[in-house]
């Protein structure tokens, strides 16, 4: 059973490496790069989402033998449903926002998880080219090169400036229709929107106040775990659009400054997916 002090430790090497890694994010930032499609012509990876995640997982696996890990592109090769354990486990994105990345657009980051009996304990988020490291520990605050941040004080809509990601765009009619409808209703419901393309980093400005809430759907728990953990230990509230409890595993994710401002959202995204679905019924 790993204790408080365990944690920080944990953390703090984490921190280290990604300090690290992030000198080769930003050689590949700068320079050439290989880019290849995964499954999908627009779901890309370069040689350096793979060489990240190899040296920290490496670096973390020689540290902590016993620890478990999910990364993204270690999920993609052997193309298996990650399942996670009690065991400390490190849920890493090693570049979130790979096609900004790719396009030299600056919102892109490393992002690392830690998860200890299945529940979110640890978390950074580093960009290496605003050099911003954002941190947390479950219980002890979020931090933002060391100095503590707060979610925004914004509870009502009209005044929120939302950050949304419709990944489900791309499937099915149905799907989209559903979006569509989100879309409409959130740009009329708020003051207004942004899309910055790195899931991290967007749950990164919700933790520091710079966006009040977001939206995000069908995301994966690597796109997620450390930013849910910065945005709860900086007060805000993180919630699933479908489930009664977030699920880290399955994440569709409302994460706001406050309960006030997500249940809103949330309600307002149930409505209108009710509304969409009758108008899809009496078309057909
Ligand atoms: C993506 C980014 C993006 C989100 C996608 C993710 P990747 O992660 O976080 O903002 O909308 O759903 O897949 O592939 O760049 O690590
Ligand atoms: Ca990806
Ligand atoms: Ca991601
Ligand atoms: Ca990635």
């Amino acid at each position: 059973m790993s204790n408080e002090i365990d944690i920080r430790n944990y953390i703090e090497f984490a921190k280290e490496l990604t300090l690290k890694a992030g000198e080769i994010f930003k050689c590949g930032f700068e320079g050439q790069k290989i880019v290849e499609a995964k499954e999908h012509e627009w779901d890309l990876v370069t040689d350096y989402d793979k060489k990240i995640e190899k040296v920290l997982i490496t670096g973390l696996k020689t540290k902590f033998p016993d620890h478990e890990f999910i990364g993204e592109e270690d999920t993609a090769a052997v193309k298996k449903e990650p399942v996670l354990t009690d065991k400390p486990t490190w849920i890493i994105d090693p570049i979130d926002g790979t096609l900004n990345f790719i396009n030299s657009f600056p919102q892109t980051c490393i992002s690392i998880g830690l998860t200890i009996c299945k529940e979110l304990s640890g978390g950074i988020i580093y960009n290496p080219l605003s050099d911003e490291m954002y941190t947390a520990i479950k219980g002890q605050g979020a931090f933002l090169n060391g100095k503590p941040i707060r979610t925004s004080c914004v509870t009502e809509l009209k005044k929120a400036l939302i950050e949304l990601e419709f990944f489900s765009l791309r499937f099915s009619s149905k799907s989209r229709d559903l979006v569509l409808g989100r879309l409409d209703a959130i740009v009329h419901a708020s003051r207004g929107i942004r899309h910055i393309g790195s899931a991290a980093m967007a749950l990164a400005y919700v933790a520091k106040g710079a966006l009040d809430s977001l939206h995000m759907d069908r995301l994966q728990p690597w796109d997620v775990a450390a930013g849910v953990l910065i945005v709860r230990e900086a007060g805000g509230a993180v919630l699933d659009t479908k489930e009664e409890q977030f699920n880290l595993m399955k994440p569709n994710t409302i994460a706001a400054a406050n309960c006030t401002l997500a249940m809103e959202i949330k309600e307002l995204i149930i409505n209108t997916d009710l509304k969409t679905m009758r108008k899809r019924l009496t078309r057909t």
